[in-house]
C-alpha cells in the first residue's frame, strides 16, 4: 500500500489559508486520510509548529504516519473518531490548538480499495466500515431492518425518491437470498429504478448506507462542538463537506455558534442577548475552481466552510 495512490486533497491552498493563523501553532487534522492535508499543513508551519491527526481508518493512520515520518514528533497520528478528539487532546494534556480541519467522508483509497465494500463500481462484500471494530456493517443493515427502517433510511440520508421501492425489492430478495455484496444491491437498484437515474440513484442509497453505519451525522455534529472547545481564542475551524447534509449541519452549526441574539418571537419580549463563540469567515462556502474539478472530479461536490473562535 505504500507506494500506492491513496487521495488527491481537495482545496489544500484555500484550507490552509484559512486555517494557519500562526506558524509555531498546534494544528488538529480531524480526518488525516492519506495524510495529503497534514502534510501540506507541516510544510508551512515552523520547526515548532505541530499537527495531531485523527482517522478512524486503521490503514489511513498507517499510510498517513509513513507520510509524515519526515516531520519528526511534530506529527501525531491517532486512530480514532474525531467525535472523540476533545477527550483525547485532554488525556494527552495539549493545550488549546490553533486550528481544525475537518476534509469529511471517504478517501479515494477508501472508495477503491475493495476489501472495504463502498463502491457499487465493482463487486464486493458490503461492508462499509471505516472503524473495521465498528459494530454494524452495511450487510448487517440491508438484511436485518425492516421494510419501513430501510426506507426512511434512504429516504433521510440519501433523499432518493424511490426508496420505498427499493426497499420493498431488498425485502423480498432477502426472503431467499442474503444480499452479501455491493453488486447484490446495485442489481436490486437497477431493478427498482431502471437504468436512466441509475447511477444517481446508486450514489444515493450508497451514500445513506455508509451514512447509517458509520453513523456520520452524529459523529460531524460532536466533532464540530468539540473543535470549537479546544481553540484557543482567534483559533479557526475549517471544514471541507461533500454532501448537503454534511454541509447543512456546518452550516447551521456555525450560525449558532455566531448568533448574538436568540429572537423572542414576540414584539413585546425582547429578544434574548446571546454571547457569540465563533464568528463565520466564509459567507458563502467556497468551492473548488474549474482547473481543479477537471484534475479531480472528488472536488466537484466539495464546500468549505471556516470560523475563528471569539472567546
Ligand atoms: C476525504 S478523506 C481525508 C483526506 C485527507 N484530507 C488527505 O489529504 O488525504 C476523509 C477521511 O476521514 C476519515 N473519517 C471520516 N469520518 C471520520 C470520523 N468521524 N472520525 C475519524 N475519521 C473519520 C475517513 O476514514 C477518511 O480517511
Amino acid at each position: 500500500m505504500q507506494d500506492a495512490f491513496y487521495h488527491t486533497p481537495v482545496l489544500v491552498d484555500e484550507a490552509l489559508s484559512l486555517l494557519i493563523t500562526g506558524r509555531d501553532g498546534v494544528y488538529v487534522d480531524a480526518t488525516l486520510g492519506g495524510g495529503g492535508h497534514a502534510e501540506a499543513i507541516l510544510s508551512l508551519l515552523s520547526p515548532s509548529g505541530q499537527v495531531i491527526g485523527f482517522d478512524a481508518d486503521e490503514d489511513a493512520i498507517r499510510f498517513a504516519a509513513q507520510r509524515l515520518q519526515p516531520f519528526g514528533d511534530r506529527a501525531t497520528c491517532i486512530r480514532n473518531n474525531f467525535r472523540n478528539l476533545q477527550g483525547v487532546l485532554v488525556e494527552r494534556g495539549v493545550p488549546p490548538v490553533s486550528g481544525v480541519l475537518f476534509d469529511l467522508g471517504i478517501s479515494s483509497f477508501q472508495l477503491d480499495e475493495p476489501s472495504k465494500g463502498f463502491s457499487f463500481r465493482t463487486d464486493e462484500q458490503l461492508d462499509m466500515r471505516m472503524d473495521r471494530s465498528g459494530a454494524i456493517d452495511a450487510q448487517e443493515i440491508v438484511n436485518r431492518y425492516g421494510e419501513r427502517e430501510l426506507a426512511e433510511l434512504f429516504w433521510k440520508f440519501g433523499e432518493e425518491r424511490a426508496s420505498r421501492r427499493i426497499a420493498r425489492a431488498i425485502i423480498r430478495r432477502r426472503d431467499h437470498h442474503r444480499i452479501a455484496t455491493t453488486g447484490d444491491l446495485a442489481t436490486l437498484v437497477q431493478e427498482s429504478v431502471g437504468e436512466r437515474f441509475l447511477n444517481k440513484s446508486l450514489a444515493r442509497i450508497f451514500q445513506a448506507l455508509r451514512i447509517e453505519v458509520n453513523n456520520e451525522l452524529e459523529s460531524l455534529q460532536a466533532g464540530l462542538n468539540q473543535a470549537v472547545d479546544v481553540l484557543h481564542p482567534g483559533g479557526r475551524i475549517v471544514v471541507i463537506a461533500y454532501h448537503s447534509l454534511e454541509d447543512r449541519i456546518v452550516k447551521d452549526m456555525f450560525k449558532r455558534a455566531a448568533a448574538t441574539s436568540l429572537p423572542s418571537g414576540h414584539k413585546l419580549v425582547p429578544d434574548t442577548i446571546l454571547q457569540p463563540t465563533l464568528k463565520i469567515i466564509t459567507k458563502k462556502p467556497l468551492e473548488a475552481s474549474g482547473k481543479e474539478t477537471r484534475a479531480n472530479p472528488r472536488a466537484r461536490s466539495a464546500k468549505l466552510r471556516a470560523a475563528e473562535k471569539l472567546t
